[in-house]
């Protein structure tokens, strides 16, 4: 039971401008001296993983669940080192200690984010940090209400009344803080913010669909009752009518980053 975004990998470099953008700020947070080693979880296509081999001289790993995305960042960067497999399950016995763990735009997807937010301390030292991007559970207002709109109606309910939503999300940053707390990590560092994409064409908004929440809306895992085959296209129909019906400028994307180390 877990989430494939191999259908996108190869134009995620195109749909996912929310996550990478915010994965640069993130980078730009971690102000590394140069040495540090790097496990990046949750790497997608590798062009994040890249950039964080452009600035240590240290080991940088990078980790997918998904085949096609492994493929995109082993094309992207042949030099690189990708590991295909789930954070949540991996062995991580044999894994050694990294001095950074970076998690941009994933952890929302972890199925047991408690549970694996303490396997990924055990590749952590004291003096390791970990540092996350995640999108606040209102993650991008305009976006929501379409896909609202588009499951309400009559095209697509009857399947979405047997659908549940997998992500993991808080309302805040500060709410995040205190969950960090729980799980035994020292938050050095936590904001919330929010950009704006500006949507040209309202289709674009299908392509911010398309970069992440595409892949729990059509993931027969997430339905009771086996997900009509037909259900993506008939999706795209009735979200890209209601999307030029709503005739909105910009879509913003809130996100929270954080600077954790273990206590
Ligand atoms: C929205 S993409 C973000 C990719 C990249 N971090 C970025 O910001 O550009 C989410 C990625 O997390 C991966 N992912 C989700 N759950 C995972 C897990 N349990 N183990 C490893 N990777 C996972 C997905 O396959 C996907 O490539």
């Amino acid at each position: 039971m877990t989430v494939d975004f191999s259908n996108v990998a190869n134009k995620y470099h195109k749909l996912g401008v929310n996550q990478q953008s915010a994965g640069v700020k993130l980078i730009n947070l971690l102000t590394l001296c140069g040495s540090e080693s790097v496990i990046d979880i949750g790497c997608g296509n590798g062009r994040l993983t890249s950039l964080l081999a452009k600035l240590t001289t240290g080991n940088v790993v990078g980790i997918d669940i998904s085949k096609g995305m492994i493929k995109s960042a082993r094309e992207f960067l042949p030099r690189g080192r990708f590991i295909e497999g789930d954070i949540e399950t991996l062995p991580l016995a044999s894994s050694g200690k990294f001095d950074v763990a970076f998690i941009n735009s994933v952890m929302h997807w972890f199925r047991t984010p408690e549970k694996t937010l303490k396997r990924i301390q055990q590749l952590l030292t004291s003096s390791s940090c970990l540092a996350v991007q995640t999108p606040l559970k209102t993650w991008c207002p305009e976006l929501q209400e379409a896909i609202e709109k588009t499951v309400k109606t009559s095209q697509v309910s009857h399947a979405y009344s047997n659908y549940h939503c997998p992500w993991f999300h808080l309302r805040s940053a500060d709410e995040y803080v205190e969950y960090f707390k729980n799980l035994g990590f020292n938050v050095g560092y936590a904001e919330e913010d929010s950009v704006f994409t500006e949507l040209h064409n309202p289709l674009k908004l299908w392509d911010l669909f398309e970069s992440g929440p595409a892949h729990a809306y059509f993931d027969p895992n997430n339905f009771s009752a086996p997900m009509p085959a037909n259900l993506p296209a008939t999706f795209k129909t009735v979200f890209c009518s209601i999307a030029e019906g709503m005739a909105i400028n910009n879509a913003e994307y809130k996100r929270a980053f954080f600077i954790l180390r273990v206590a």
